[in-house]
């Protein structure tokens, strides 16, 4: 009510103040009107009755005196005349106003002696009068006498009130029907709406409905609709993070191994063919031009370093770009080759790109496009129309060469990647019957962000082709449906967690990936090599920190460079006993950004070397060249502190390998905040790399930490990768598949 008023009220109040002053000046201007029409009205009766007062005057004729005063005693409203003789007397006065005899009238001297007329208010009885007295001259110009016309005024003031009543009574209907309307608008306009609104959020709450609501598209409303409709849908995520993380910690007891991953996969799949796409393969050969021998290298990828236990525990067919310059060399007649290369345990089929598809494809819209636009490092996407159409074309090769193989019996096919956006759906409309799973390794960004995409809805719509979408965090989860929700036709089940478009169902999850580790397996120490290294690079004495990366402006290594340096300057003392260590494997060198981030890298190292430097001494060893796993393990295991600097990361598996590998050994993680793996290795020392003070400070934090706390810590983390395995991860999602698709 009161929120009513306080919209209804100033409308009143203006309404009634601009009345009012409106009936002010009409009262005035009538009252003006009828002051100036009785003065006329009066000098013009006693200019009409001069000549006969004239007349009666020169011949003293008293009888007609009488006669013309008494005319007035018959005129219905007070009015009267009284007629003087030239020394002020009264000869005759019209009988209504008898009692104006005993009146003093000071003005009659003056209108004698100056011989002007005069018109005034005078006061007579309760009345107020107006008088009008005329000279008469005779015909020697000097005074004969006088006619004094006097009407009553009061009737004035009847008018004016009757026209202050009417006034009023206009102004209350107004007031009465403006109040009305503006009830009816507000309640129309606002009230309705708003009260819609509320039920539509507390079914949409209860989870009654799924429909968006439907003022969400229409003006200012409608924002605050949809900006609703946002925190409905927020909530709603909460509340599932919520219940799946309970769900979760019941879940944490078991431990998974690759051993009850394949019982899983045949228990849920049974002889439902097991296929996996990914862009980049788990195994390359490449000449080495040097030695002119060729080599079979696994590349620095997260992506294969995941994939690989699986299919090796649970055989099936992997289909990946055969990107090796001597791929072709080692595959049969159908593109096919068994893996791991010493003891085949699943099949991997090789796709040929030419040169073009692969700039197009690969390097132009996967890599110059879509990774920038999900990675927050302000590298700017760049989309081309030609990449688009190469991409579009890959995909479509990826689909026939995946088709060709699809077994009759439903297969189960496991998408990677941000590289086949269009795979999904190009193998469903040919194979409906197909389980379709999509993981984006990558993060995904807000919808602002993604909405700059020109491909935006064909993506999407790609995408949907799958029945399950996995993300490694719940966040990126949330950013995707925010995305559907926005960008695309189709309708948000924000309980179920899952798009509908067209009648068919995606459902959205996320399953943080890690690594191949399993609890109590010891990962084998080489202390042989690790003395090698130590001796070949003089760390021995020293304190070793240890970066891992492709080199990519997605990890932060130049902000890694920044901290050591400003670490040395600040804190000098570690100078000759500390050594950075960084892997650095050469990553998509096509890309000028990569190419330009290789000499950027160089130049710093060189920089930071160059200044601290002192006799034998140089804080950064950089090791810039492609390392196989089995090289990392020993700089792992050597390492007192592992650095991950990402700017943005969908996880970091290097975060995870380190931790793996000191199972048993003290070692610190410096771990940036913007990785996915900062959600779950609480006991890492969380950095922001942007804050190159913070990061410098935590390199002296870690080298201090006690022992005793740098046990306490990697212990807990190592408990977490150990449970949290690959082997569970891929078992989530074949379990979570199998229930939503009911198979
Ligand atoms: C990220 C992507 C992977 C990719 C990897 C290496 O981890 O998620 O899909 O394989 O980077 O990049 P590259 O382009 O060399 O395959």
């Amino acid at each position: 009510m009161r929120r009513i008023l306080l919209f209804i009220l100033p409308i009143l109040i203006i309404v009634a103040a601009v009345f009012t002053i409106f009936g002010i000046l009409q009262v005035r201007f009538t009252e003006e009107n009828f002051m100036d029409d009785l003065k006329r009205k009066t000098k013009a009766v006693a200019e009409s009755m001069e000549l006969s007062v004239r007349y009666a005057l020169s011949n003293n004729d008293l009888r007609l005196v009488n006669r013309l005063v008494e005319k007035f005693q018959t005129r219905e409203r007070l009015q009267g005349c009284v007629i003087y003789d030239r020394d002020g007397k009264i000869l005759a006065i019209t009988e209504k106003f008898s009692d104006w005899k005993q009146k003093d009238k000071p003005y009659l001297k003056d209108i004698l002696t100056t011989k002007n007329p005069r018109g005034a208010l005078e006061k007579f009885q309760d009345y107020s009068i107006y008088s009008y007295t005329l000279p008469v001259l005779d015909d020697e110009g000097n005074v004969a006498g006088l006619v004094e016309v006097m009407y009553d005024t009061s009737y004035k003031f009847t008018i004016l009130t009757e026209l202050w009543q009417r006034i009023s009574i206009t102004l209350i209907v107004l007031i009465v029907l403006v109040a009305i309307i503006s009830l009816l608008v507000q309640r129309q306009i606002f009230i309705l709406p708003v009260t819609r609104l509320t039920e539509w959020f507390q079914h949409f709450q209860k989870g009654e409905i799924d429909e968006q609501h439907p003022i969400s598209k229409k003006g200012e409303l409608g924002k605050l609709a949809s900006e609703v409709e946002q925190v409905a849908l927020s909530l709603r995520v909460a509340r599932r993070t919520v219940s799946d993380e309970a769900a979760a910690r019941l879940h944490k007891t078991e431990t998974w191994t690759e051993a009850k991953l394949r019982d899983l996969i045949h228990a849920k799949l049974g002889d439902n063919a097991f296929f996996v796409v990914s862009n980049r393969e788990p195994y390359m050969h490449v000449l080495d031009e040097s030695t002119n021998m060729i080599k079979c290298i696994r590349p620095a990828s997260g992506v294969v370093t995941a994939i690989h236990p699986i299919l090796a525990a649970c055989g099936g067919t992997w289909i990946a770009h055969g990107g090796g310059n001597a791929d072709k060399q080692f595959v049969n007649s159908k593109d096919k080759l068994g893996l791991p290369p010493e003891n085949n345990q699943y099949i991997l089929k090789r796709v040929w790109l030419s040169k073009e598809e692969e700039q197009g494809y690969y390097y132009g819209f996967s890599n110059e496009g879509l990774w920038p636009l999900c990675h927050n490092t302000h590298t700017r996407p760049i989309f081309r129309e030609t990449d688009w159409q190469i991409y579009k074309e890959v995909n479509q090769k990826f689909a026939q060469s995946v088709l060709e193989e699809l077994p009759k019996k439903t297969p189960f096919i496991f998408i990677q990647d941000y590289h086949f956006t269009l795979l999904p759906k190009m193998i469903k409309d040919k194979r409906p019957d197909a389980i379709v799973a999509l993981f984006w390794h990558i993060p995904w960004p807000t919808s602002e962000s993604f909405s700059v995409c020109p491909y935006q809805k064909e993506i999407l719509s790609g995408m949907l082709g799958c029945d399950l979408i996995g993300f490694h965090v719940q966040s990126h989860c949330n950013n995707f449906l925010d995305t559907a929700n926005r960008l695309l036709e189709s309708r948000v089940d924000t309980e179920k967690f899952s798009v509908v478009r067209f009648g068919k169902e995606t459902f959205i999850r996320s399953f943080p990936i890690s690594i191949d580790y399993v609890q109590g397996k010891n990962l084998k120490t080489d202390f042989e090599q690790i003395n090698k290294l130590k001796k070949e690079f003089k760390l021995e004495g020293k304190i070793v920190a240890l970066g891992v990366d492709r080199i990519d402006y997605t990890k932060g290594i130049a902000e890694r460079m920044l901290a050591i340096d400003r670490f040395l300057e600040k804190y000098p003392q570690y100078k000759n006993n500390f050594v950075f260590v960084q892997i650095g494997a050469p990553s998509r060198t096509h890309i000028k950004r990569y190419h330009d981030l290789i000499a950027e890298i160089d130049e710093l190292v060189d920089k930071v070397n160059w200044k601290h430097r002192e006799g034998e001494w140089k804080p950064i060893v950089y090791l810039k060249r492609h390392f196989a796993p089995e090289e990392i393990t020993p700089y792992y295991a050597l390492a007192d502190i592992c650095i991950v600097s990402s700017l943005h990361d969908g996880m970091n598996l290097v975060a995870k390998e380190y931790i793996a590998n000191k199972s048993n050994l003290p070692g610190v993680l410096i771990l940036s905040r913007f990785t996915g793996a900062a959600r779950e290795l609480n006991d890492a020392i969380s950095i922001n790399p942007y804050s190159i003070e913070e990061f410098a400070n935590s390199i002296k934090s870690a080298i201090e930490m006690p022992i005793e706390e740098k046990k306490r810590r990697m212990e807990n983390m190592c408990n977490i990768v150990a449970e949290n395995n690959v082997y569970r991860w891929a078992g989530s999602i074949v379990t979570e598949l199998t229930a939503l698709k009911k198979i």
